[in-house]
């Protein structure tokens, strides 16, 4: 087989995914403001799952709610036992084909989302002009609107920000110990592991970055000082789920450099993976930092980009290492060989094709239908409305696809939520 790596068994702490190709997390836009998992969420999940990922990470996934009451679009809900149903017939039928799965949770957005509540976003610190957000919005609108799919108003909605109000210590404290209570439930719904969402300048990425973070209490100033809300956060959670289930699996997502506009560096990433490592997490799922401005990113079209981040962090870290961006079927089965990564995660590409890891297997990399890097699916997120795809018109419609619903397969007392099993 010319992509042997690629289909090798990976552990990540005691469990056992069947390949080294995962689904990274997406926020689906399949649902409503309840935050309940939908059919279609069930469905989207299930394609992929099918189409032969070893790992599906489903979300990201609000845990707070302070976070429900800021969100900026409809997000699955974590934060009762109301979720936990739809929750745990998702991580079922995830299951049912063959695919492990984890939960991302997300406590809160930072100010990079406009709350469509009216509140105001929260910040390490107020009045910090969000500059990515202003000039994606207008990029956005713009191309809306040469399309013609949208009025003025809509641009005039998405181009200009709120400005935030600093978070209080009472309020880190109070996402700190909900997000871990909540975390909870993922162990209840049958998850295998939970992914703690740091990154992507939300609230907790924030604070690492000094042109976000002017505090001048326990949580701004220093290098360790803008880290402690993540340290505590992940401790937290690390340590409330592993009293649930002590072989339950928790991950860190975590930006990798902002660039070179005052943003973290990777310097002060690698200091904190040796941080968070020490807290017993089980593995790092790499990602990128926010320059400021779109302009200063590098190539998005760049296949690989992460992958000098994760060849570094593996250096360090004895844990797996997880990293998106990664297209090629070629450079993946090469970064998996060389060792710069663990597991090859992709979000866009199983958007295009669900069976991409399936054709990969079976040799058949010119059947993929690849995604074009278009940001199409990105768009629908400021708009509020589910995810499409520019060349995969199922995305999203998949539970009208009778391939997708869950029939047969049924594994008796491995289908029973841990808690009863014994
Ligand atoms: C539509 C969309 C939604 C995303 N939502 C999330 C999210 O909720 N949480 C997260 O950590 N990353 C999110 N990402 C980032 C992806 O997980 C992934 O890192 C990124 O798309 C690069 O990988 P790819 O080239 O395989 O798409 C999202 C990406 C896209 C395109």
């Amino acid at each position: 087989m010319a992509f042997e790596k690629l289909f090798d068994l990976l552990k990540i702490g005691s469990l056992e995914i069947k390949n080294r190709y995962g689904m990274a997390p997406i926020n689906s836009m399949f649902n409503d403001w309840t935050g309940m998992v939908s059919d279609e969420d069930i469905a989207f999940w299930i394609a992929r799952a099918k189409g032969g990922v070893g790992l599906i990470i489903v979300g990201s996934v609000l845990c707070t709610e302070l976070g429900r009451k800021l969100a900026s679009h409809q997000w699955i809900h974590m934060t009762g036992i109301e979720h936990v149903p739809r929750l745990a017939l998702l991580a079922e039928n995830i299951h049912l084909c063959g695919a492990k799965a984890f939960i991302q949770i997300l406590p809160s957005p930072g100010s990079r989302a406009r709350p469509v509540s009216g509140e105001m976003p929260i910040a390490p610190s107020a009045d910090v002009v969000y500059g990515y957000a202003d000039e994606k919005a207008h990029q956005i609108a713009d191309t809306l609107l040469t399309k013609g799919l949208t009025g003025r108003w809509l641009q005039e909605m998405y181009t200009s920000y709120p400005r935030p109000r600093e978070v209080t210590e009472e309020e880190i404290n109070k996402i700190i110990e909900e997000s871990a209570q909540n975390a909870k439930w993922a162990v209840l719904a049958g998850y295998d592991g939970i992914e703690i969402h740091t990154c992507h300048h939300y609230i907790v990425d924030q604070f690492r970055d000094p042109r976000f973070n002017k505090r001048t209490d326990k949580y701004g100033g220093n290098r360790e000082n803008r880290h402690r809300f993540l340290v505590e956060f992940v401790d937290a959670i690390n340590g409330s789920v592993k009293e649930e289930k002590p072989d339950f699996i928790v991950g860190v997502r975590v930006g990798s450099e902002c660039g070179s506009d005052g943003g973290y560096t990777f310097d002060d990433t690698k200091w904190l993976a040796g941080q968070l490592q020490e807290l017993g997490i089980d593995y790092w799922h790499t990602t990128t930092g926010f320059p400021l401005l779109p302009a200063m990113r590098r190539d998005p079209k760049q296949d690989g980009e992460y992958l000098h981040w994760s060849g570094e962090l593996k250096k360090i870290l004895r844990i797996p290492v997880l990293t998106p961006r990664i297209h090629s079927p070629f450079l993946a089965e090469e970064a998996v060989t060389k060792g710069l990564t663990d597991m090859i995660m992709m979000a866009r590409p199983l958007m295009a094709d669900p069976e991409f890891p399936k054709k990969v297997m079976e040799n058949r990399v010119e059947d993929i239908k690849q995604c074009k890097k278009d940001e199409y699916c990105r768009v629908t997120e400021l708009l509020c409305l589910p995810r499409r795809c520019s060349v995969n018109p199922e995305l999203g419609r998949e539970k009208f696809n009778p391939k997708y619903q869950v029939r047969e397969g049924f594994k008796g007392e491995e289908m029973l939520p841990y808690v009863l099993r014994e």
